[in-house]
């Protein structure tokens, strides 16, 4: 881990001076300076590998400069609303300048409320209001308007909602229908469908109101009205409504697998008999092609924590396949050209965008039946629900909170904690969120918080809960095992299938790869300058480059490995020093190695498709969607028995020529060399058995929809009636 801080430790220590956020923390300010140094290497990770997606990264470049006026970027938001795609092109212009802004937080801040108008008023007594919120959204389909006025009678939530709902997705309309029913029926204390729900809870409404602020225009343009109510699908269980919350999800920003799952696994609910709904920040670096089409759904003004701030709140929509996306917007904390950047900027933005994400449903009066969060920086959102959101409508949501990988926790001083979240005292204890003497560890109070946590492989959930895998907090998820479950990741059949990807230079599916695969392993060496030639053994290594996935090992024995037969193929960004290695072998082994230190998609789909194995000996792995991708692509695995890789990699047997790849389960170069060689072996000695294999993988079930059942069931547990 130690190697990792380099490049990110340096950043937040640096920025911390600068950051807004550091600005008005005073006291507190001056803590974070340490915590972030000791920290820093998780933190690191992450931001390096926020190498993000080409797309993204291109369009960084631009914004960056604009970053000099942050506030008037705020303020376009407002006027979008209007015509959102239109407006929406220059939000993400402005972005860029974040830099800037930082140097006066303060000043900058009150300005952006001074323009979006009346806010300012509302500011000052944020509760009062706060009830609107869920009036307007009443009419929303109606179309925005006479925003005030609305707002004036807040109770008045009328069972419109119900209304607003069925534009998002015409499905929606029926399986509204259907939800209200069963919700109706339930026990619980207030009706989790939008509508009725707001109705019934008075008081929820009011609490709505702490955190949402009126929204100034109720706007709510009707998003894509997509297709007609389809014909009823014949479902065997009863629909749920799911409020995906996460910072990453494909194709807007992805830095690693949490953005294939945020992607995934809603489509795959809907499928499921579920109303998904998948908040996410509102980044400057998603592409523009995305930004333009989001529908703006309304706004409104939050407090947080002890800063003494009204903060804006936009959202924008998006709909696609059934599954709606609603970005949480305020430039402030989401115009860097990555997703993260540095513990001193990421602990305020998800401190906001966790809290926002909530106050967000309450205003869309859209009451899931489960909310269900992801890594650290949704973590706090079964916290916040279960102190300061409790009576609110939302409220009555139960908390699914997912562990992507571990060894992200968001950590911080307690003060600083307190000071951007104004959560109570007692949710400072050991029980919850207070780690060692003065820390504040934000995915450890999620844990306490959450009715139910799972991670993403079976053998993951065991595994984090010893001193080796745990990161510190296997005492705290053992005493919560009984919440704790583990369901193994699947890939999207549609983005990953290579008899359509439009990435290959030739398509084939389990009928005809051996005829066509090795095709694509000549289209890509002549892609990357290697040596043209079907017969040489093609590995191929596609991950972030960080001590977590074993490049250490790898590392130790490529001599070995360059045989003249073998040639290997990696891409990938990350730590620094990974990425040196890693050219130093392109040029040492010209021809036969190639050190593809980027972010590209359609590369990594062109590696999956030519190589002949995939390496993935990872310290530790969640789960791993990287050697799934490889199976379906009749690539063969050799990875380590660790957490997924372990579950969904069944070694090969020469005895009997079962399996799906080669596996070895010590961290120990010399084992990952001789599973290199075995793999070698079968390849070039007894091809017939290796060619059994590839089909074998093709045909084995990586998909989602087995998983998505076992998600599925947990809700339907958390939700019994
Ligand atoms: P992690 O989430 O730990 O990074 P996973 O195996 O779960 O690892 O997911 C990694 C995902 O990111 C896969 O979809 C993989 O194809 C993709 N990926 C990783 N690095 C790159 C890269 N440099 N270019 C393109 N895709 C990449
Ligand atoms: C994390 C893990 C990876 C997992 C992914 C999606 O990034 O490192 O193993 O596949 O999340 O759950």
């Amino acid at each position: 881990m130690a190697q990792k801080k380099a490049p990110s430790a340096k950043k937040s220590s640096t920025e911390a001076k600068t950051a807004p956020a550091a600005v008005k923390n005073t006291a507190a300010a001056a803590k974070k300076a340490e915590p972030a140094e000791k920290k820093s290497e998780p933190v690191a990770e992450k931001n390096a590998p926020a190498a993000p997606k080409p797309e993204a990264v291109a369009e960084k470049a631009k914004p960056a400069a604009k970053k000099a006026e942050p506030v008037p970027v705020k303020t376009e938001p407002v006027a979008q609303k209007s015509e959102p795609s239109a407006k929406k092109a220059e939000p993400t212009a402005r972005k860029a300048e974040p830099a800037a802004k930082k140097a006066e937080p303060a000043a900058k801040k009150a300005e952006p409320v001074t323009k979006k108008a009346e806010p300012a008023a509302k500011n000052a007594e944020p509760a009062p209001k706060k009830a609107e919120p869920a009036a307007k959204k009443a009419e929303p389909v109606t179309k925005k308007a006479e925003p005030a006025a609305k707002n004036a009678e807040p109770a008045p939530k009328k069972t419109k909602p119900a209304a607003k709902k069925a534009k998002p997705v015409a499905k929606k309309t029926a399986s509204a229908a259907k939800k209200t029913a069963p919700a109706e029926e339930k026990v619980k204390p207030v009706t989790e469908n939008p509508a009725p729900a707001a109705e019934e809870t008075k008081p929820a409404a009011e609490q709505a109101a702490p955190v949402t602020e009126e929204p100034k225009t109720v706007v709510t343009e009707p998003v894509q009205p997509k297709e007609e109510a389809p014909m009823e699908p014949q479902y065997t269980t009863p629909r749920r409504s799911i409020a995906f919350i996460g910072s990453e999800c494909h194709p807007f920003v992805k830095t690693g697998g949490l953005g294939d799952v945020m992607y995934a696994l809603p489509r795959e609910l809907v499928a499921e008999n579920c109303d998904v709904r998948v908040i996410l920040p509102r980044y400057a670096c998603i592409p523009q092609k995305y930004q333009d089409q989001m529908v703006y759904r309304g706004e409104f003004y939050m407090d947080l924590g002890l800063t003494g701030r009204s903060y804006y709140v936009g959202i924008m929509e998006y709909v696609h396949d059934g599954v709606v996306y609603d970005f949480i917007d305020n430039q402030e904390f989401f115009s860097a050209g990555n997703p993260y950047i540095g513990l001193v900027d990421d602990i305020p933005k998800y401190c906001f965008f966790s809290k926002a994400a909530l106050a967000a449903l309450n205003y869309m009066n859209w009451i899931p039946d489960i909310i269900h969060c992801h890594d650290w920086q949704a973590a706090l959102v079964p916290v916040y629900l279960r102190t300061m959101f409790q009576n609110s409508p939302v409220g009555h949501a139960k908390t699914v909170l997912t562990i992507h990988n571990l060894r992200f926790q968001g950590i911080y001083n307690i003060p600083t904690l307190k000071y951007w979240t104004g959560l109570p005292d007692e949710v400072f204890n050991m029980g919850a969120m207070k780690q060692g003497y003065e820390d504040a560890n934000m995915l450890k109070g999620g844990l306490a918080y959450a009715d139910r946590i799972t991670t993403v492989s079976y053998t993951y959930a065991q595994e984090i809960q010893t001193a080796e895998y745990g990161e510190k907090l296997e005492d705290h998820l053992r005493y919560h095992s009984d919440k704790l479950r583990g369901i193994v990741n699947g890939i999207d059949y549609g983005m990953w299938n290579p008899a359509t990807d439009p990435a290959l230079a030739v398509n084939y599916d389990i009928t005809n790869v051996l005829e066509h695969k090795w095709q694509n392993k000549l289209a890509l060496q002549q892609e990357l300058g290697l040596v043209q030639d079907q017969g040489k053994f093609v590995i191929g290594l596609i991950s972030r480059l960080t001590n977590q996935k074993g490049l250490d090992l790898v590392n130790a024995i490529i001599p070995q490995v360059m045989d003249g037969n073998t040639q290997v193929v990696v891409l990938g960004t990350g730590d620094k020093e990974y990425e040196d290695t890693f050219r130093y072998y392109e040029d040492a082994y010209k021809g036969m190695f190639s050190a593809c230190i980027q972010y590209d998609e359609s590369r990594a789909h062109r590696i999956y498709a030519a190589a002949d194995a995939l390496l993935v000996p990872s310290r530790f792995e969640p789960c791993g969607l990287t050697q799934l991708n490889a199976m379906h692509y009749g690539t063969l695995p050799i990875v380590r028995e660790t957490g997924g890789l372990k579950d969904t990699v069944q070694p090969y047997n020469i005895f009997n020529g079962d399996g799906n790849g080669f596996t070895f389960d010590r961290y120990d170069a010399g084992l990952l060399l001789d599973a290199i060689n075995r793999a070698k072996t079968e390849y070039f000695v007894n091809r017939y058995h290796w060619d059994e294999v590839v089909q074998r993988d093709m045909a084995k079930d990586v998909s989602w929809s087995n998983s998505a059942r076992q998600y599925k069931d947990l809700y339907l547990e958390l939700t019994p009636w």
